[in-house]
This record gives structure tokens, sequence and C-alpha cells, in this order.
């Protein structure tokens, strides 16, 4: 069995992509499949149309792999890939899009209101930035409505900050997020889909040492402290899992996903993100849950690809 795995890509998290693609196909290799790794540029499609392997994977981040542009290419292709469809990564992508279907699905999400670039040129950055603060109330969180791997993302204590924080994250797109802050825990849940079973990963606690977990945090080793399972009462952590399932079926997401959640005191999982390409780099949190779980990845990743067979 061929697969080919898509890595690179011209997005901000290529570097990400590079990593995770490198991790993925190692794995494959040790369970035995034929692995060839592609970055997306100007020869992928001449090379997938001639090389036509039994299994796409995209380890794509961020935009063209994760918004569902590539994955629309490989539909046209008829290629079978790994993970979710266009338009689910397309909901998905787009995080007011998301929580809005993840509210309608009755899971907690956080006030949050959209800025796209237009309403500044049409009122005036003050009042607008003065209606969000006054109504998301500080700290407050801003971040590009479409991104990745905490890119362009502020936590802003105090209004002369806002307006830096929305420039920043119009850096990523033409939509700025602000979003009400919620205190509690993080955790990363990973769901995935083999043998025909949906099964959801034990939850991964992140405590990052700065306090943020930003870029550096992520992707440096040692730079978090990582909690696999996380340290949830276990009935709350049962509520998380439930969430996430929720929310991967809400989105119509299909054979792996990650999906991002604060934990409040009180046990409520609140929304924040779900990931169509999750993360599979040596410090990612798909590959903790899995170990976690005590599934070898070589095993799991064996076992999705699998379902991409049939
Ligand atoms: N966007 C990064 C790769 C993640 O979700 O892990
Ligand atoms: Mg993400």
């Amino acid at each position: 069995t061929t697969v080919t795995v898509l890595a690179g890509g011209l997005s901000h998290e290529r570097d990400v992509s590079l990593r995770s693609g490198r991790r993925v196909a190692e794995a494959l290799r040790t369970s035995g499949f034929d692995v060839d790794v592609l970055d997306a540029d100007a020869h992928l499609l001449p090379r997938l149309a001639a090389d036509r392997p039994d299994v796409v994977w995209p380890v794509l981040h961020g935009a063209i792999g994760e918004d569902g542009a590539l994955r629309d290419v490989l539909e046209v292709l008829g290629l079978p890939y790994v993970g979710s469809r266009p338009a689910a990564c397309r909901l998905a992508w787009d995080k007011p899009i998301a929580q809005s279907l993840v509210a309608a699905a009755g899971i907690s999400v956080p006030a949050s209101i959209a800025l796209p670039q237009a309403t500044f040129r049409d009122l005036g950055a003050q009042p607008v930035l003065a209606a969000a603060a006054d109504w998301a109330g500080f700290p407050l969180v801003v971040k590009p409505s479409r991104g990745g791997s905490a890119l362009g993302v502020a936590v802003v204590g105090e209004t002369r900050d806002l307006a830096r924080a929305v420039v920043d994250a119009f850096a990523y797109g033409d939509t700025a997020l602000v979003q009400q802050f919620v205190p509690g825990t993080e955790v990363a849940v990973s769901v995935v889909e083999t043998g025909g079973t949906v099964q959801v990963l034990p939850a991964v606690e992140i405590v990052a040492d700065g306090g943020s977990y930003d870029y550096a945090a992520r992707y440096t080793a040692g730079a978090t402290e990582f909690f696999a399972p996380a340290r949830l009462p276990d009935d709350v952590a049962e509520r998380v899992a439930k969430a996430a399932r929720g929310v991967h079926e809400a989105l119509g997401l299909r054979h792996l996903s990650r999906v991002d959640f604060i934990v409040t005191d009180a046990g409520d999982p609140v929304f924040l993100e779900a990931n169509a390409a999750p993360g599979m780099t040596e410090t990612s949190l798909l590959p903790q849950a899995a170990e976690a779980a005590g599934i070898a990845l070589d095993v799991l990743y064996r076992g999705i690809v699998e379902s991409v067979l049939g």
C-alpha cells in the first residue's frame, strides 16, 4: 500500500507541517507502508496525478491544507485521503462559524465578536475597539478568526494594548476575533476514527511556562508542561470527552481532529477551536494523547489509513 504524506505548503505553519509530516511518515513506514513525502508546491498536482497513491495524508496546517482548498483538489483527482472533507474543514477553520455551530449543539463557547477589517474603515478604529472592549470586558483575547499555532493571538489586559493586538491579528487575515478570556484549565482532546469507531483519546492538559501557550511554547521541547491524561476529576473528564465528540460530530469532521477547550473551575468545557489537521510534531498534543492511551503511533496511524482504505 502506498501512502503519500503532504507536508510543508506555504502557510504560516509551514515549518510545523514539515516536522509533523516527517513524524507521520516515519510511523507509517514502521507499520509497513510504502511512504512518499511531497511538498504542496507547483509540482504537487502532476505528481499526484502520475503517482496515484492508494492514500494521501495531508499533514498541512493552516491555509490551503486545513481550510478545505487542498482537499477539494484531492476530491477532483479522485484520490482517497485521510481527514475531513472540504466542507467540514471550512467550518472548523473559521472560528466564528465553528463556535456558532458548536454552541447550537449545546456546548459552551466564549462570548466573541468578529471584527472584519472593513468595519474599521467604515466606522473608525476607536469607537469599534471601545465597543468591543466594553462588551467583552478585560482581560480579553484577540486572535485571527482563521489561523493556527497561536500566531497572531494576544491576551489583552487593558485598552491601550487593544489596537496593537487587533492590528497584529490582521496580519493573518481580514477578520479579527475579540473574545472573552475564560479562566480555567487548558486542554486538548484528540478524536480518532479507526476500525469504524470514533475514539476520544485522553485529554492533554497544557501548562505553559510563561503562562501563554504561544508559538515558542508549542514547538520548543520543555517549554510547556503537559499532563496526559489531564488532571481532571473523572466526571469532568467524561464531560470533556463527550463535548469533544460532540464538536467532532457537529462540524462533520472525519478520521482525526483535535478539539481545544478551557475547562472552568465549575467543570464546564468551553470550546475554543477544532483542528482538522492537528499538529503531529514531537511536542504536539495528539501524539501525547495516543501515548497516554497506550496506543503506539504506528498502530494508530495504520488504523487511520486502513479506515480510509475501507
Ligand atoms: N495548528 C497546529 C499545528 C495545531 O493545531 O497543532
Ligand atoms: Mg489550532
